[in-house]
């Protein structure tokens, strides 16, 4: 046998990702994962009905076959730990296992939530002095994704060791990897959400306690005030996303409050750029046409999954409008103009920054959102951005016009 095979097939048999439950040994999140989150709409009062519901519209919406696979209970299934320290669901979600077999049956996955603390940002029962038997009970369960959110730790770090920020950070990375290797060791793949709000520059070190997906901020809400705010707050941390670990400006909020058209597309649109994790946090049984359009539309997708996995940059900010642009693994070059502002701007005399997008003028655009070819392109484009609105181009060098 070859030595290089060989080596393929011993890692392989090795690899705690090709488990006993016949995974394929892919890596989780190899590109920004999609999916849904019971938080943002549902919040405390999420029951197993609601979960198969999502489940449902996932699938029958479209949803499920643009990508959109994990299906996320957050915060509140827990109920009590038994003698032995095995937690059980609360009465919301009598049995998790067959949830879980429902949602695969589905072609979907399922996620879960707990905490390295106490308890959970909802106050309820969190991992902490239990990480292994949680760990594998997820995995008897089969739980795809585990969202481990900071909550009562914080607290206790500060009690721990009062005043010593240092050691407060020590605990709190220590916690995030005991959690990872205790999934290792339960043997399911399982995307692994770190969720501690962005504290200690959270993308510096997420990565190497294993985690899939980091939150660099504190929580989104369903104002575009906060969606601007969160967006704009990523400026400089694409170095720090790529296959596998991605930096996460939380749950999408289309659907919920009352975003506008142009405000959904800003904020899928910008999330897209980022290589953010989609997952729609919205309440599926309520889904409106543009909603549903603005979720599924492909070609932002696309964007979003590129398996290059760059995120991208801001390239231009003055004021309320910003060019973000991100190179994509086919050689084009997508490039995102937002205006952030409250009036409407005639964008006359304005440049396209083509070159710091790594494009150059005679590059042939499309417009993504209008599914439209505009041909040769220039940095003097001329046009006009609604309040709140914004334009995503995909530019590639022109054959015929060159
Ligand atoms: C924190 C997280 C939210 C959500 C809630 C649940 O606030 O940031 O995303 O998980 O906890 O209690």
């Amino acid at each position: 046998m070859r030595p290089r095979l060989y080596a393929a097939l011993l890692l392989a048999l090795l690899s705690p990702l090709a488990t006993s439950q016949n995974q394929p040994a892919v890596p989780p999140a190899a590109t920004p994962p999609m999916g849904w989150n019971s938080w943002n709409w549902f919040a405390e009062k999420v029951t197993d009905k609601d979960v198969r519901q999502a489940a449902d519209l996932l699938v029958s919406s479209g949803m499920r076959d643009a990508g959109y696979v994990y299906v996320n209970i957050d915060d509140t299934w827990e109920g009590t730990r038994d003698a032995k320290g095995v937690l059980h669901a609360n009465e919301k979600f009598p049995d998790m296992k067959a949830l879980a077999d429902y949602v695969h049956s589905k072609g979907l996955k399922l996620g879960i939530y707990s905490s390295p603390g106490l308890k959970t940002c909802a106050r309820f029962e969190g991992s902490e002095g239990h990480e292994q038997q949680d760990a594998d009970l997820y995995a008897s369960w089969g739980i795809d994704f585990l969202k481990y959110d900071l909550c009562s730790l914080h607290k206790e770090m500060g009690v721990m060791a009062p005043g010593d920020k240092l050691k407060q950070n020590v605990i709190m990375r220590d916690a995030y990897m005991k959690m990872h290797l205790a999934i290792v060791k339960a043997g399911r793949p399982m995307v692994y959400s770190i969720c501690q709000y962005g504290h200690d520059s959270s993308w510096e070190w997420a990565a190497e306690v294993g985690g899939n997906m980091w939150r660099t901020t504190a929580d989104i809400d369903s104002t575009f005030f906060r969606i601007a705010q969160i967006g704009r707050e990523q400026a400089g941390l694409a170095q720090y996303a790529g296959p596998g670990h991605w930096n996460d400006p939380d749950m999408l909020e289309l659907g919920n409050g009352k975003l506008t058209a142009d405000e959904n597309r800003s904020h899928m649109g910008l999330w897209a750029m980022l290589a953010a994790p989609l997952l729609a946090g919205n309440n599926l049984t309520q889904l409106s046409p543009n909603v549903l359009a603005v979720l599924t539309n492909r070609e932002i997708i696309a964007i979003d999954q590129d398996r290059l996995g760059r995120q991208a940059e801001r390239i231009y900010a003055k004021g309320p409008i910003e060019i973000w642009s991100r190179p994509l693994a086919d050689g084009t070059v997508a490039l995102a103009i937002f205006n952030f502002g409250e009036d409407e701007s005639f964008l006359r005399g304005f440049s396209l920054h083509l070159a710091a997008s790594g494009a150059a003028n005679g590059w042939n655009a499309r417009d993504v959102w209008a599914g439209k070819d505009l041909g040769p392109i220039n940095d003097n484009y001329k046009f006009t951005l609604k309040r709140h609105a914004s334009l995503i181009f995909t530019l590639s060098r022109g054959q015929a016009h060159n």
